[in-house]
């Protein structure tokens, strides 16, 4: 195994981290990165884990290894979350494989890459606009609204519905997502030590269950309406493969996973990105309005197809910038070996739990001029051209990579171009200070705060 901070017995490396880690554990996590090379052991309680923060190792690993470093490891709180099957997001082997490729074909199916969809995220943006625009210029967190409008779009594409702005039920599943979003997954006791994973589980567990209790209502009244003639959704796609073949049939049990892992994956990562693009133009006017001339210059007042993307590039720039500099998902979702594997020379038994470092790739000085700073002229060339990086890893890397990064793209894109249009962000009073720091959890959201948004 790679070298790593003392190990003790039973406890493992945890006596460090709790030492050294408790106040910021990912700060801390990125020290050892850079004082072991970029890829260091620890053991948590019973699991031995390697943590990889170089990009280029990140690559041997998850790319060129891929099949053996994209297993999913099973944990005690993933068993406890309550899917009775995994659906796609922990998922192995030819469960994967087939939800996998279920999951991309059906959205492209329901409009995904296509105009079908583009024109949805259009009109959930524009009524994102109109609910804002009550708020009559006062200073007010745009987030919670605008995560309604991005969970809308992947309700439609996998319900065929969507939801009011405040209604009762839709509130408190985001809130549900909210929760299990911010829970902790990996420094969970439960899931280091065995003898304790059957202890009473927190929020995150009770809010999942909340979530799937609107799933398994949804089943119940798409199965009573199924039109032999036509696929209203994902779901509809979903319930007639589970009536198809004897593979089919036992693979589809998993419905209420499936459908629940596209539901949190497609919501709250989205809107949590936008969220971050808010505060970072109020934080920066000169590059908002830079953005705004922009887009002023290339679409006037009429709303942006993804064709225009091409035509925006210090828009684009912007985007990546923020994805880079609060990478959503911080330690991607966990992996683990599938059997043993040879990495730098190390050996790595099988079933290693492996922590992919994406927020400490997207803070590496060998990747990155002066990381710490918001740059979009990063992503541009000298003739003003965004120029792709490879290093940019937001949506993770290799075979596990997110299924959902080109409706997120678009989400992305489209709902940060038309907000631009119509708002302009700054700090509510002048001593306002932006709060940049994130709450962690399994995604780094930024903490809940009121900004000014004045009418264009
Ligand atoms: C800005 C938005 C998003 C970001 C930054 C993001 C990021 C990620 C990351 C880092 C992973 C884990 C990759 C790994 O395990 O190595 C992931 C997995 C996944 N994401 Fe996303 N995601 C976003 C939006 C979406 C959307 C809109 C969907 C659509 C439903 C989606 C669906 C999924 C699924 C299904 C997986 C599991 C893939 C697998 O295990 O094979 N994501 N995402």
């Amino acid at each position: 195994m790679p070298p790593g901070p003392l190990q003790w017995p039973i406890l493992g490396s945890l006596p460090s981290l709790a030492l050294f880690g408790s106040k910021d554990p990912l700060a801390y996590l990125k020290t050892l990165g850079d004082k072991y090379g970029g890829i260091f052991s620890v053991k948590l309680g019973d699991h031995f884990a390697i943590f990889i923060s170089d990009y280029n190792i990140m690559k041997e690993a998850l790319m060129k290894q891929g099949s053996c470093f994209s297993h999913r490891p099973s944990t005690a709180l993933d068993r406890a979350i309550g899917y009775d099957e995994p659906g796609v997001v922990l998922a192995n082997g030819r469960v994967w494989q087939v939800f996998r490729r279920f999951a991309m074909q059906s959205m492209r199916d329901f409009g995904v890459g296509k105009k079908s969809i583009e024109r949805k995220i259009q009109i959930e943006a524009s009524s994102l606009i109109q609910q804002l625009e009550k708020m009559d210029g006062k200073a007010h967190n745009p987030s919670p609204d605008t995560q309604v409008a991005v969970t809308n779009i992947i309700c439609a594409i996998i319900f065929g519905e969507r939801y009011e702005y405040g209604d009762a039920e839709f509130s408190q599943i985001l809130d549900s997502m909210k929760d299990v979003a911010q829970s902790v997954e990996w420094f969970d006791l439960r899931n280091m030590f065995d003898i304790v994973d059957r202890l009473p589980y927190g929020k995150n567990v009770s809010a999942n269950h909340k979530i799937l209790g609107v799933i398994k209502r949804q089943i119940v009244e798409h199965r009573q309406t199924l039109d032999e003639t036509e696929d209203r959704d994902i779901l509809d796609l979903c319930l007639r493969r589970q009536a198809g073949s004897e593979e089919d049939a036992a693979l589809f049990n998993a419905v209420v996973a499936f459908i629940g892992d596209l539901f949190i994956a497609g919501g709250e990562t989205t809107a949590t990105t936008l969220g971050w693009a808010y505060l970072y133009m109020a934080e920066h006017p000169d590059i908002q309005e830079k953005c705004f001339q922009e887009i002023y210059k290339v679409l006037g007042d009429r709303p942006p197809i993804m064709a225009d993307r091409a035509k925006l590039p210090f828009v684009e720039a912007t985007i990546s910038e923020v994805q880079r500099i609060r990478t959503i998902a911080p330690l991607s979702v966990m992996h683990s070996t599938a059997q043993d594997a040879t990495l730098r020379g190390y050996t790595i038994p099988k079933g290693t739990w492996v922590f992919p470092m994406l927020y400490a790739v997207s803070a590496d000085e060998k990747q990155w001029k002066q990381p710490a700073d918001f740059n979009p002229e990063r992503f541009l060339d000298a003739s003003g051209d965004y120029v792709k990086r490879e290093s940019l890893v937001p949506f993770g890397v290799g075979p596990r990579m997110c299924a959902g990064e080109m409706l997120a793209k678009m989400e992305l894109f489209i709902f940060f171009t038309v907000m631009l249009q119509n708002f302009r962000f700054s700090r509510s009073s002048s001593d306002q200070k932006i709060d940049l720091d994130p709450i962690l959890g399994v995604t780094w959201s930024p903490k809940p705060q009121n900004i000014q948004l004045t009418r264009r």
